[in-house]
């Protein structure tokens, strides 16, 4: 399943974007109000100002990125799928402020050569598929290493205590909601996310979507600040 964001994209049109990064209800793609939701949710959260270089983690195929072009004097993202970057790379990417770039999250942050240009970071619907020591990994980096890092916001976590409102078929599914490389990834209450998040130096403010976000039933999102 790992390589699900590796391989499954190159089934669809090169321009069937939220298709490609599962943004999908019922196996269609969502609508343009529902990304629309998710757009203000994160402008919200990282309150954009004049000068701020955003980093994309796991930015997929860059048509959410591409959103936020106009609030930063730079917006950088990372993705393990070469496939996905190639899109990124194809549809939307304008050099040198705009880039996108393959690489997995727990190797490019430690290898950034200039993390303290960054001032804000965005992680949307990808940190669950991180291994829990790149989870680690990424948070205290971000904390120690990115020091201009004031906001983080991690968007769309599977809450493990609302898993039965989307596994729905009766099933034990118990064994995967602590695998990565699972379909959703690791599910965490929030209550762990909070303590992981303080690990690693980071206080973590829990949001929830509006209720007419598809996925508003089982998720939440998080908005990191440095713990004073
Ligand atoms: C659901 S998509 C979200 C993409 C994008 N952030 C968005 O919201 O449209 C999840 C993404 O996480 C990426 N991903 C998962 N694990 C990764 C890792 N360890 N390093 C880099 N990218 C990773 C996948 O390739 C995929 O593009």
């Amino acid at each position: 399943m790992e390589s699900d964001f590796k391989e499954y994209p190159k089934t669809l049109a090169s321009d069937d974007f939220w298709g490609q990064v599962k943004r999908t209800v019922n196996g269609q793609p969502v609508s343009e109000e529902q990304i629309q939701l998710i757009v203000a949710t994160i402008h919200q959260a990282l309150q954009f100002q004049v000068g701020d270089r955003l980093l994309d983690l796991a930015c997929g195929n860059g048509a959410l990125s591409r959103y936020f072009f106009d609030c930063c004097d730079e917006l950088y993202g990372v993705d393990y799928s070469p496939v996905l970057i190639d899109v990124a790379k194809r549809y939307f990417e304008q050099p040198p402020a705009r880039r996108f770039d393959v690489a997995d999250v727990g190797d490019y942050i430690v290898a950034e050569g200039d993390p303290m240009r960054f001032t804000k970071v965005l992680c949307y619907g990808s940190f669950p598929y991180f291994p829990e020591q790149t989870a680690r990994l990424v948070l205290s980096t971000l904390n120690t290493d990115f020091r201009n890092v004031q906001r983080v916001f991690i968007g769309n976590l599977p809450d493990i205590e609302r898993n039965t409102e989307f596994y729905t078929d009766g099933l034990d599914h118990s064994a995967e909601l602590k695998e990565h490389n699972s379909k959703i990834g690791i599910w965490r209450s929030q209550d762990e996310f909070m303590q992981l998040a303080a690990d690693c130096g980071w206080q973590a403010q829990i949001q929830r979507m509006p209720e007419g976000f598809y996925a508003a039933h089982y998720r939440y999102d998080v908005l990191l600040v440095r713990a004073s």
